[in-house]
């Protein structure tokens, strides 16, 4: 399903609306709410806006639990951090317990087991069997202008994996190695909500919603398993597709 906003702003409005929404529904029907968040400058605004007025006082924060969809190999406190720029939108600001967020830990000094500690804390936290896959209640998902979604970009080995829920990616393009969810992991959520705003996706998005270019791009990859698998752009963003081809 794609929803085309007028403008990055109402894009902001709606998502941010959206999460409300759904953690109060995740938390009635079940006591609590799982998300994924996703890197990168578009949500940036939207967990500013959960982490103020009028949404602060509608979260359940207490009962909200909030995981990375991938992270960069830096420490916490680089302007590249993904949990960094989380953390000073929306963790510093809002009534969180610090138990209900999992970041990665060491994915500057040791990539690999960063990851496979960020599997396991998943695993415990979902208290998983072996070979099962967890389901988030909600995993927000970017796209870059190469059709890269988390941190699996085109061509990297982490596209491949079928059995882990997390690995350390290299790509070559920043000859450095990324932590990232990986495709099953992220095909389980309940719902998978693409955030893309910015004409600097128009021709990509066009590819992946429009084309008969099939799995080209990773973002093209993500096939939720029985969730649901959302498209909200902005205008500028949506600015090639055409409606009479674009997959619904
Ligand atoms: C990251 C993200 C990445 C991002 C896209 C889009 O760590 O950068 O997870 O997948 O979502 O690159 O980024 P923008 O929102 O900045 O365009």
């Amino acid at each position: 399903m794609i929803k085309i906003h007028e403008s990055k702003s109402e894009l902001i409005d709606a998502a941010t609306q959206m999460i409300v929404d759904l953690a109060c529904q995740s938390v009635d029907e079940q006591g609590r709410f799982t998300m994924v968040l996703s890197g990168g400058s578009t949500p940036k605004p939207i967990y500013e806006k959960l982490a103020s007025d009028p949404y602060l006082e509608k979260m359940p924060w207490s009962k909200s639990y909030f995981f990375f969809g991938d992270e960069r190999c830096v420490a916490h406190d680089s302007p590249e951090s993904n949990y960094g720029m989380a953390d000073k939108a929306m963790f510093s600001r809002a009534p969180i317990p610090a138990e209900n967020i999992f970041a990665t830990q060491d994915q500057d000094k040791d990539p690999e087991s960063s990851a496979a500690q960020y599997e396991q804390t998943i695993r415990k936290f979902f208290k998983l069997e072996k070979g099962k896959f967890p389901t988030f209640d909600l995993m927000l998902l970017g796209m870059g202008p190469d059709g890269h979604t988390a941190s699996l970009f085109p061509g990297t080995e982490a596209l491949n994996e079928r059995q882990q829920l997390v690995v350390a990616n290299y790509v070559e393009k920043f000859k450095a190695f990324r932590i990232t969810m990986t495709l099953p992991l992220i095909d389980h959520a309940e719902n998978i909500v693409f955030l893309v705003a910015g004409s600097d996706k128009a021709d990509v998005l066009s590819e992946i919603l429009c084309s008969d270019k099939k799995d080209s791009y990773p973002a093209q990859l993500v096939k939720p398993q029985a969730g649901s698998l959302k498209w909200y752009l902005d205008r500028d963003a949506a600015a090639k597709l055409d409606p009479a081809l674009c997959c619904s």
